[in-house]
Order: structure tokens, then C-alpha cells, then sequence
């Protein structure tokens, strides 16, 4: 029997441990040929039954990312070199059956239901990490932006974005002009489980209070003056967090899919 012996300390494995949201870009532009590989290493990310039904808006009017920094209440969205709005899209392959003579309108028609809307979306999300993660590789640094997400409606008017789409997030793309530090981890004890999900929940509330000190020592770039939110203080906070605008069903539905099936 051979023994394979593996490189642990490969620059794929220290780029993505070494990964942390950057919210500062130094004034500089992406070059060209970087912004191509950056799109190509997207678009070869794995796809649910190869239906490739993402796409991405690449944001390059200053007018349109001032609106997104404003949707998000985030200045540096406006700042960003490079700017991308990752979406789940069935329009494309609609367009296609239709061209093909499926009735799209029929109940027949499924692109439209929750199981593609749900993989589209895990299609989207595997794009957007493969081009962070090749972003980061070249020593650019990224921010993922859900605060997209407070204005469904109106980022969907924004970008013109068609019947069976809906936005995913945006990705921020830059030089790092800061160097936050890494934010812990969970332990794995409560995160990684072995063959089925652990039915004792109090080693897990047990584990989280080292967590929760571990989390309370970081500071925030954002907030400098005081460390962050102890891991579970910031759990019973977002537990309640009123969720307004940003339900999905009902503009899904306006978009097209039909969550219920
Ligand atoms: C789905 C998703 C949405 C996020 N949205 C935002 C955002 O709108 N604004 C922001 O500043 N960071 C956003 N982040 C970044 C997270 O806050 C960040 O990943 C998390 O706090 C962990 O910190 P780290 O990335 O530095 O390790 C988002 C991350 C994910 C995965």
C-alpha cells in the first residue's frame, strides 16, 4: 500500500485560512485581465444538474454603485474597484426551453418551483466564493454583501433584473487598503458532528462559553471602540431581528417562481 502524502501548507489551503472580509480598497483599478480571470474562475464552479443558472451584473457606473451603497448603508460598496451582484436566474434557461417549444407558462413548466430556486441560489453562492477565493489568491481582498438584500424591490429595479431572477449578494472586490484580523471560529465540537446530529444540546451551550470570550476579544474594524458582541449576544440579537422587506416569498413570487411547489 502506498502512502500518500499530502501538502498541508498549500497556497490554496493559506489563502482560504487566512480569508477575511476586507471593507477598505486602496484607489486602484482592477486591470483587465484580472477581471477575466476572476469571471472565468466563477463560471467554472460546480452547477446543480449543470443548468449554470447564475448570473452576475458587474457594476462599473458610479451612479448604479452609489444606489447599491445606499441600499446597503454601506459607504465602501460605492468605493469598490470591482463590483459584482450575483443572481439566481432561470430567465436565461426559460428563454431556452421556450426557444425549444416548452410551454413555460404551462404547470408543467418547473424552473420556476422551489427546488431550482433553492439550487440556483447554491449555484450563485459557489460562484461568488470560487472568484473570492481566486480574488484573494492574487492578494486582492473581498466583502460579501447580503446589505443588498434591505431593498429587494428595489435592487431588482436597479438592475433591470428580469422575470425567474432574484438578487443572491454582491461581492466587493479590491486592493486591502486595511488589515483586519481573522475572526474565530466555532470549535468544531459544536459545528462538525460524525454520522448524525449530536442529541445532547448542553455540551454545545458548554463549548460556546470559551466561544464566546474568544469572539468578545475581537474588534471590528467597523467599531474600534469597544470589542464585539459576545458569539451568543449577538445570537439572541439576530434571533429577533425584524426581517421587514427582506422576506422572500412575496417578491419571488412577483418574479416569478412559485415557492409553494
Ligand atoms: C451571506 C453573507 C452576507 C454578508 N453580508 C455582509 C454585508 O452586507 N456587509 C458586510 O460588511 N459584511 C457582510 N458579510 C461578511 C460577514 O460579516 C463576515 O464574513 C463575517 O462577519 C465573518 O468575518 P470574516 O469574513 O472577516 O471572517 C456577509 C457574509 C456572508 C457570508
Amino acid at each position: 500500500m502506498t502512502n500518500t502524502t499530502y501538502d498541508l501548507d498549500n497556497p490554496t489551503i493559506t489563502t482560504l485560512l487566512n480569508r477575511r472580509s476586507i471593507r477598505a480598497f486602496a484607489d486602484e483599478t482592477i486591470p483587465a485581465d484580472v477581471v477575466d480571470v476572476l469571471e472565468t474562475v466563477a463560471q467554472h464552479a460546480a452547477s446543480s444538474q449543470y443548468l449554470n443558472d447564475w448570473s452576475a451584473i458587474r457594476v462599473t457606473d458610479p451612479a448604479v454603485k452609489a444606489k447599491l451603497a445606499e441600499i446597503g448603508h454601506q459607504p465602501y460598496i460605492a468605493q469598490a474597484p470591482l463590483l459584482y451582484v450575483f443572481v439566481l436566474d432561470e430567465h436565461r434557461n426559460a428563454e431556452i426551453a421556450a426557444a425549444k417549444g416548452v410551454d413555460v407558462d404551462s404547470e408543467a413548466f418547473t424552473l420556476n418551483g422551489s427546488y431550482r430556486y433553492s439550487q440556483a441560489q447554491n449555484d450563485a453562492v459557489l460562484a461568488l466564493h470560487a472568484m473570492e477565493t481566486a480574488a484573494y489568491s492574487l492578494g486582492l481582498g473581498c466583502v460579501i454583501l447580503g446589505s443588498l438584500l434591505n431593498d429587494v424591490q428595489g435592487l431588482i429595479d436597479l438592475l433591470k433584473l428580469p422575470k425567474y431572477t432574484y438578487p443572491v449578494l454582491g461581492l466587493a472586490i479590491g486592493r486591502p487598503a486595511q488589515d483586519p484580523a481573522l475572526k474565530p471560529r466555532l470549535p468544531k465540537s459544536v459545528q462538525i458532528f460524525e454520522n448524525a446530529y449530536p442529541a445532547d444540546s448542553g455540551t454545545l451551550l458548554n463549548d460556546i462559553a470559551d466561544f464566546d470570550a474568544a469572539v468578545h476579544q475581537y474588534y471590528d474594524l467597523r467599531n474600534t471602540d469597544r470589542p464585539v458582541d459576545a458569539f451568543s449576544d449577538q445570537i439572541a440579537k439576530n434571533a429577533v431581528a425584524p426581517m421587514g422587506s427582506k422576506t422572500v416569498e412575496p417578491i419571488a413570487k412577483a418574479q416569478g417562481f412559485r415557492l409553494d411547489r
